[in-house]
């Protein structure tokens, strides 16, 4: 990790099917970032606790998510994958900077408040306090650029807030990170509802795209999504919510701009569109699933004990400068 180049870090949760959102709106930026940055790409497992998991299926979702970066092309010759409880210094961090965050910063996450709102009753101190952990991620790191998708943006502006305050009353210990988000893609919505972005905990399948569908039940999933009315196939993010959304998905799975795609189905309907963007869908799928079934589970532990080891060093030189300006050195 001895280079000039800037730091960048994300990580996602081990909990659950991932989606084409994750890979457009964090997984697709990362694997384009790797030339430039010093890549860390983390399994946040710590983060997924704060929700009730199943021990055995988290573990086994741990290595999957390995898996899938791995297969989307995340290459751990130039980036390094790791497991965040595999350094003991973010729970570290996490408690320390739990010291100068304070309640009222916590209380205006909205991702909390939409998920707690749910089932307030069961809902943990985990859960509340995720943000700060996450902070602590991010920070330990001397972190330049946090590429996420838009859900995430309140929590990056966290650890944006901490590392200033810390800074002010400790002297500078934080480099500041940027967020970092794809101009289109970075809020891919519900298929079977423009209004709300896709997400695996979405209470119909058709909401989503898992990355592990098979092609042709995804092939349906495009087929039933719902559209706009009219029948024009134009990006209009306000006014024509669903097409824009699916033009977004075709856009950056094919690599083409949406102006030009635009152009090529002026004269076409939905359906048409459709079938197009299902076969972009499909091959994508084949393609990931064709790669992520050769890697073994030898390799995935092998390349997170690597991970660790090479940022280990980084982690503790962070922990040290930090409990040295706090006094408890
Ligand atoms: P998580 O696991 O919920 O999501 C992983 C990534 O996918 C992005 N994402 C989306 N992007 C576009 N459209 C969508 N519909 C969509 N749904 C999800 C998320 O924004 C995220 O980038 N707290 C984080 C994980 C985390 C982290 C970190 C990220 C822990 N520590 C430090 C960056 C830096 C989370 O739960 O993401």
């Amino acid at each position: 990790m001895k280079n000039n180049k800037p730091v960048t870090f994300s990580g996602i949760q081990p909990s659950g099917e991932l989606h084409i959102g994750n890979y457009l709106g964090a997984i697709s930026q990362w694997v384009d970032m790797q030339g430039n940055y010093s890549c860390i790409f983390c399994i946040v497992d710590y983060h997924a606790i704060t929700v009730r998991q199943d021990p055995k299926k988290l573990n086994k979702n741990i290595r999957e998510i390995a898996k899938i970066y791995l297969a989307l092309g995340i290459d751990p010759k130039k980036s390094v994958i790791f497991q965040q409880s595999s350094i003991n210094e973010h729970t570290e961090l996490a408690w320390i900077l739990n010291c100068i965050a304070r309640i009222s910063d916590l209380n205006k996450m909205t991702q909390f408040k939409d998920k707690a709102d749910k089932n307030q009753e069961k809902v943990t101190v985990g859960l509340y306090d995720y943000p700060v952990l996450m902070a602590a991620d991010i920070l330990l790191y001397n972190t330049d650029q946090v590429p996420v998708g838009k859900d995430q943006s309140q929590h990056v502006e966290l650890s944006r807030t901490l590392a200033k305050r810390f800074n002010k009353r400790f002297g500078q210990t934080f480099r500041i990170p940027g967020l970092k988000l794809r101009k289109q893609g970075a809020n891919i919505m519900g298929l079977d509802n423009p209004e709300k972005k896709m997400s695996k905990s979405a209470e119909s399948k058709n909401n989503y795209i898992a990355l592990t569908d098979a092609p042709e039940i995804a092939v349906k999933k495009i087929k039933k999504a719902v559209t706009d009315s009219g029948s024009e196939i134009k990006y209009d993010p306000k006014n024509k919510k669903a097409i824009s959304n699916l033009l977004t998905i075709y856009s950056i799975l094919d690599n083409k701009p949406i102006n030009n795609l635009e152009k090529k189905y002026k004269n076409s309907n939905y359906g048409k569109f459709k079938d197009d963007l299902a076969q972009i869908v499909q091959n994508f799928l084949k393609e990931f699933q064709a790669k992520y079934n050769r890697i073994n589970d030898k390799q995935v532990d092998q390349v997170l004990e690597n991970g660790a080891d090479k940022i280990r060093p980084i982690a503790k030189q962070t922990i040290q400068r930090v409990k040295s300006k706090i006094g408890i050195n």
